[in-house]
């Protein structure tokens, strides 16, 4: 069984080295060269992309560099510290890309808002958190550390923190939370032990979380750490990240051109399921025509050299769909 350990988290036992071979204020992306044979992007045609996760703007940067002189780019996030960041290194390409805070859920309304809404040559969405955010946010993605139990991507909007959640939940549906996010196996267990926990003190910070996942699950056995799957739930939910996810799937393969590429790294079986499902949906629907041809029959994931580069890219999945013209019949 696949486990659903996201690296970014999983991978935080690896920081020390990681840290050391390279500066915690950057992060590295992920299957960059793999994304960029995907998707094609090349100069003199007018090239166009959204980027759906754009953080610091690496995929984005080598979008704008493979693309030169005319190809442009419309680079979202939900995280505006995140997009201030992409502005600084994307400044060599100065008018060749807007930057857009909004949930990717609404790229047909950010597409067509900046000029991007008749029909683009590429999108790509490397979802998940950014190691900027684990490491640097303050915002609780972590369980090294001691932070406010946050976990927002965008925090303006208004909606439950992971505090929130474990304060408010009742026990039947903190135990469906962290089986359903984060295919904890004792979630039940779990569930009862933050019960009695925050009946003595609310849960505000990270450490809190930390303390009563090691007295329900026990010490850490192997590489996993047992706070591992219960921060990857609270992320999932407080983002509503699969509800995202499907939304952005069917708007992004709305907004290609035919021919065009939707490229998705994901990190966790959860949603790795998902894009693949989806993909196969379009590709051989059970009534009407075919919308995508699926170009990955296997995901590609990182080769040896990039996960030891980049420890956190370990559980990276890579799945790309080409658009196809309205009626083309699929070869067998
Ligand atoms: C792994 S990082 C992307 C890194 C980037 N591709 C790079 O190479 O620098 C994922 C980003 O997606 C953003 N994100 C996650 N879910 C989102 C959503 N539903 N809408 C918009 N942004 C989202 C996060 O805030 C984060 O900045």
């Amino acid at each position: 069984m696949e486990t659903p350990s996201d690296a970014r988290l999983a991978d935080e036992e690896s920081r020390p080295a990681a840290a050391a071979q390279h500066p915690p204020d950057h992060h590295r992306s992920v299957l960059l060269d793999e994304v960029l044979e995907a998707l094609q992007p090349h100069g003199g045609i007018g090239f166009t992309a959204v980027d759906c996760t754009t953080n610091g703007g690496g995929h984005t940067a080598a979008l704008l560099e493979r693309s030169s002189p005319d190809g442009r780019v419309l680079g979202l996030d939900a995280d505006t510290s995140a997009l201030a960041l992409a502005r600084v290194r994307l400044a060599p390409f100065d008018g060749r890309f807007v930057l857009a805070q909004c949930n990717f859920r609404d790229l047909p309304r950010a597409a067509a808002e900046h000029g991007f809404g008749g029909g683009v040559h590429a999108v790509i969405a490397d979802l998940g958190l950014s190691s900027v955010q684990l490491d640097l946010s303050g915002r609780g993605f972590s369980f090294q550390g001691d932070e406010p139990l946050d976990m927002r991507f965008d925090e303006a909007a208004g909606t439950a923190t992971a505090a929130d959640l474990l304060n408010t939940l009742d026990e039947a549906e903190l135990a469906a939370l962290f089986r359903e996010y984060g295919e904890e196996p004792r979630a039940r267990r779990l569930a009862s032990v933050v019960i009695r926990r925050r009946e003595r003190a609310p849960f505000a910070r990270t450490g809190d979380l930390v303390a009563a996942a090691m007295q329900a699950l026990g010490p850490r056995r192997g590489r996993t750490h047992p706070a591992t799957r219960v921060f990857q739930a609270l992320r999932v939910k407080v983002n509503d990240e699969l509800g995202a996810l499907d939304a952005m799937l069917d708007a992004a393969l709305a907004a290609l051109h035919p021919g065009g590429r939707l490229a998705v790294i994901t990190f966790h079986s959860l949603e790795d399921r998902l894009v693949k499902w989806r993909f196969r949906g379009w590709a051989q629907p059970e009534e009407g025509v075919p919308t995508a041809r699926i170009l990955t029959r296997k995901p590609i994931v990182p080769s040896d050299a990039e996960v030891r580069h980049n420890p956190r890219a370990r559980s990276a999945k890579l799945r790309v769909v080409e658009r196809l013209a309205p009626h083309v019949e699929v070869p067998a």
